[in-house]
């Protein structure tokens, strides 16, 4: 039912495509290809129109659309004077909760997410669902509930809900208002060009108890203010709601006495019931208040006036209920780790909670950034080094992104997105393809992409000023590339799965997916090879234009016994290659442009293959391509074995150029594993096998907890900023497990039977010790200590950490 209305748009549609139609049979496909297409988008724009999507709040919605409706909690303890000034918005790990995140959460309808706040002594929950239907995305609503953390009590909690709007449209409280409060359930209206005309309610549950009431409050009531927020600025609502509460509080205590200020505490931090509009303003952010004793429940719905069918309070039981058990079932269908041997509750709760907060860090970002491009991006940094900045802010961009670490990293970040998508893609393709796709619209013409994405104030507000600015000269590893591997896997696959199954072609079989199952959503690339042409078709000119841009920017100074395809990070500064991904690992100091990176140099052989791969899928057409992506592969292979292999240290190592020579410069740790993790060495080489032996050594990188980042043997192993000196880090480990697991152990070679053990041994640890300290603290963690695999740094980081749910579903 829902779905009739796309149906009819892609009718509508038709005349366009018809035009489009001959542009796009140079690809290849035909008039009802393109429509299928749109109509693809359309279903996939509407059902990823609303989530969770502002993953820094412990809740909040907003639409994927720029400048829109905003909407977030924020709690609080009436208990005592403090209380109020550690109210909670963002996620802070100075917040101290023990442990919060999503234990369900489907990308798409579905989220599940407990906190404990020991300090509000209150376990909040908030189960948000989402229904189909209309023209604008559908319908959500979101229950929370709270109640004491600990036993025999009966705390009082504040609970504040707001909505903002932002741009074209407006919004109104349409209950009644009354100077004491308003009644449940309180209605709110709007509407924008995006969102058509909705309504909002909030609605408390019947069980819910306020406390005994003082200066004559009736805290039964729902307390409220709005006001218009200056432009752009709606993100600040917390600054708001405080300055606002705390002006009211400092007139109402002005006339007690310390003693009545403190036993009236509940009612004194409530807002003035009052809507702030002076002249030629319009209200355009309302806040909603309520108090609690004890445990409590709240209702939130959203209704689009398009939708045919609305969604109530009361229908989110069983809706909620029915989402619970498909989740579940997708999980196991798609993981199976109880067919791995994890059968217990908890192990199962652990590998939900990997993905699902990988899926609840997903978010939409709009807004300008900051980049410095007074140089051209193809100058050498040697030339400009000493000439002045010039950080200018760029025009708006969009991308929707999964994030490293709500609290601490809530933003889009080049390399770890290409591990995120290793998860997000195999538990939903298509969602992955647009994740993929909005990164790759971010490359810019010359081929660059910045490796952080800080869009808008907002995001910004999160970074230091010293790490705002981008370099258009400034590279990251190209791991997006292994999200498309992924996909082009996923899509070789599902076809010869489809071929063993039926004797029709394949082509008709899949034209016979439903747009109007939502369950067909997710793999609607897979299923339809008109899709996933279109879409190869798309990302194809940018990643080349990105490939480009890499061989042409990140060059290294030929050496005299090599060939050109030599590869230097550029960035670098005393102590650091923040380029590289792995900031304070030791590299040849002082910084020199005669260094040549082995990571980098495996990264362009990685990334050459698999353009390769990429235009061979794409056909004939791209057949010029493919033979320069072989010849330079075979350029980039050679000169990894020629001239980055130290036979005295048994080692990859970083080169130093001098003179006619090269020095080694050798550190052993993850820059050494470079061609075995990305698969760029032969079974049969005997350098695998020091590989290998280097890996398993404990004296170098083996620890009962994972693979240290560097070895324990080396100079600077735990010295200086120690992120990348020691420090245990999954996504490299996930690398070596994946290599491991496809290239090496079931593949006949000399080396067979280590790489089996090491893959074991090492998967076994990392599991047990990063289920270890998720059961002791509640967080999965940025990294893991090599000396006792307790977690560190930031948490909740459910980024790349999330691999580990590949780990033990040996889905690599
Ligand atoms: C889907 O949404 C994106 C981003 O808002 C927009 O650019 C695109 O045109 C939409 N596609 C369709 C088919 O509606
Ligand atoms: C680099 O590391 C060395 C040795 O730890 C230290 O003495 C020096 O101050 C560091 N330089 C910078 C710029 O941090």
């Amino acid at each position: 039912m829902p779905w009739m209305s796309l149906k009819a748009t892609s009718a509508l549609l038709l005349t366009a495509i018809t035009l489009l139609g001959s542009l796009d049979s140079a690809q290849g496909l035909t008039a009802q290809d393109v429509q299928l297409n749109v109509a693809a988008g359309k279903a996939l724009n509407d059902s990823l129109l609303w989530g969770t999507y502002r993953p820094n709040l412990y809740f909040g919605t907003r639409p994927r659309i720029p400048s829109s409706l905003s909407t977030g909690i924020m709690w609080f303890s009436g208990d005592d004077l403090q209380g109020f000034q550690n109210i909670r918005h963002t996620c802070e790990q100075g917040d101290n909760l023990h442990g919060y995140g999503y234990f369900k959460h489907d990308g798409r309808s579905f989220a599940f997410q407990k906190m404990k706040d020991p300090y509000t002594d209150i376990e909040l929950t908030t189960e948000f669902i989402k229904v189909p239907g209309g023209r604008y995305g559908g319908e959500w609503g979101v229950r929370i509930k709270g109640k004491p953390l600990s036993e025999g009590t009966n705390p009082v909690t504040n609970l504040v809900f707001y909505v903002g709007l932002e741009g074209d449209g407006g919004i109104d409280i349409v209950s009644k208002l009354k100077n004491d409060g308003l009644k449940s359930p309180v209605k709110l209206e709007g509407d924008s060009p995006e969102l058509g005309d909705f309504a909002i309610q909030f609605a408390e549950g019947a069980a819910n108890t306020a406390p005994r009431s003082g200066l004559q409050k009736d805290l039964t009531k729902t307390f409220y203010w709005g006001f218009q927020a200056p432009e752009d600025e709606i993100w600040k609502t917390k600054d708001f709601f405080l300055q606002k509460v705390y002006d009211s509080a400092r007139e109402r205590s002005s006339m007690m006495t310390p003693e009545e200020a403190m036993s009236n505490l509940p009612s004194l931090f409530v807002l003035p019931n009052e809507i702030s509009e002076s002249e030629n303003e319009v209200a355009n952010l309302y806040f909603l208040q309520k108090v609690f004793q004890g445990a409590f429940e709240v209702d939130i719905v959203f209704n689009s006036d398009s939708s045919a069918e609305h969604l109530k309070p009361q229908d989110m039981n069983a809706k909620l209920e029915t989402a619970t058990t498909k989740f579940d079932q997708k999980f196991e269908r798609t993981f199976h780790l109880s067919e791995k041997g994890f059968k217990s509750p908890e192990e199962i709760e652990f590998g939900q909670f990997l993905l699902s907060n990988l899926l609840g860090g997903i978010g939409y970002f709009y807004g300008p950034a900051i980049v410095d491009r007074s140089h051209d991006p193809f100058e050498d940094e040697e030339y400009f080094a000493n000439r002045p900045l010039n950080a200018q802010l760029t025009e708006p961009h969009a991308l929707y992104t999964a994030t490293p670490s709500r609290p601490f990293f809530p933003r889009g970040f080049y390399w770890d997105e290409g591990f995120h998508q290793q998860v997000i893609g195999k538990w939903d393709n298509d969602l992955s393809l647009e994740i993929i796709k909005s990164w790759v619209s971010l490359i810019d013409d010359n081929g660059w992409v910045a490796r952080e994405q800080i869009l808008g104030a907002e995001a910004r507000s999160k970074v230091p000023q010293e790490f705002q600015t981008q370099f258009p000269h400034y590279a990251n590893p190209p791991t997006l590339l292994l999200a498309v591997q992924k996909f082009i896997d996923r899509l070789e696959q599902h076809t010869s799965v489809h071929m063993q199954m039926s004797d029709e072609p394949v082509q008709n079989r899949m034209k016979v997916s439903a747009l109007d199952d939502p369950e067909s959503l997710p793999n609607l690339h897979l299923e339809n090879p008109a899709l996933a042409t279109q879409w190869l078709n798309t990302v194809y000119p940018k990643l080349r234009l990105n490939w480009e841009w890499f061989r042409k920017t990140q060059k290294g100074h030929k050496p005299s016994n090599g060939n050109g395809e030599v590869y230097r990070w550029r960035g670098r500064s005393e102590n650091h290659t923040l380029t590289s991904g792995f900031d304070d690992y030791p590299r040849a100091e002082p910084p020199s442009t005669s260094e040549l990176h082995i990571d980098l140099i495996s990264w362009m052989g990685f990334s050459t293959r698999l353009m390769k791969s990429i235009a061979g899928h794409l056909g004939e057409e791209y057949a010029a391509d493919v033979q320069e992506y072989d010849s330079v592969l075979q350029d980039i292979l050679g000169n990894i074995d020629a001239l980055h292999w130290s036979e005295n240290d048994q080692a990859y190592c970083d080169l130093l150029l001098q003179g006619d020579g090269v020095d080694y410069v050798c550190h052993k740790g993850y820059l050494s594993l470079f061609p075995m993790i990305l698969g760029l060495l032969p079974t049969d080489s005997p350098k695998l096998d020091a590989i290998l032996d280097m890996m398993r050594d404990e004296n170098e990188l083996w620890t009962p907890y994972g693979l240290r980042s560097l070895s324990a043997a080396d100079a600077k192993f735990n010295t200086g900023e120690n992120y990348w000196r020691g420090p245990i880090w999954m996504n490299v480990n996930y690398l070596a497990l994946q290599s491991l697991y496809n290239n090496y152990m079931h593949v006949p070679g000399p080396y067979q039977e280590k790489a089996q053990q090491i893959y074991k041994d090492l998967r076994n640890n990392i599991i047990q010790n990063v289920f270890a300290e998720y059961k002791r603290t509640g967080f999965v963690w940025e990294q893991y200590s090599a000396f006792d695999g307790q977690g560190k740094r930031s948490h909740p980081f459910t980024g790349w950490t999330s691999t580990v749910l590949l780990m033990m579903a040996e889905e690599y």
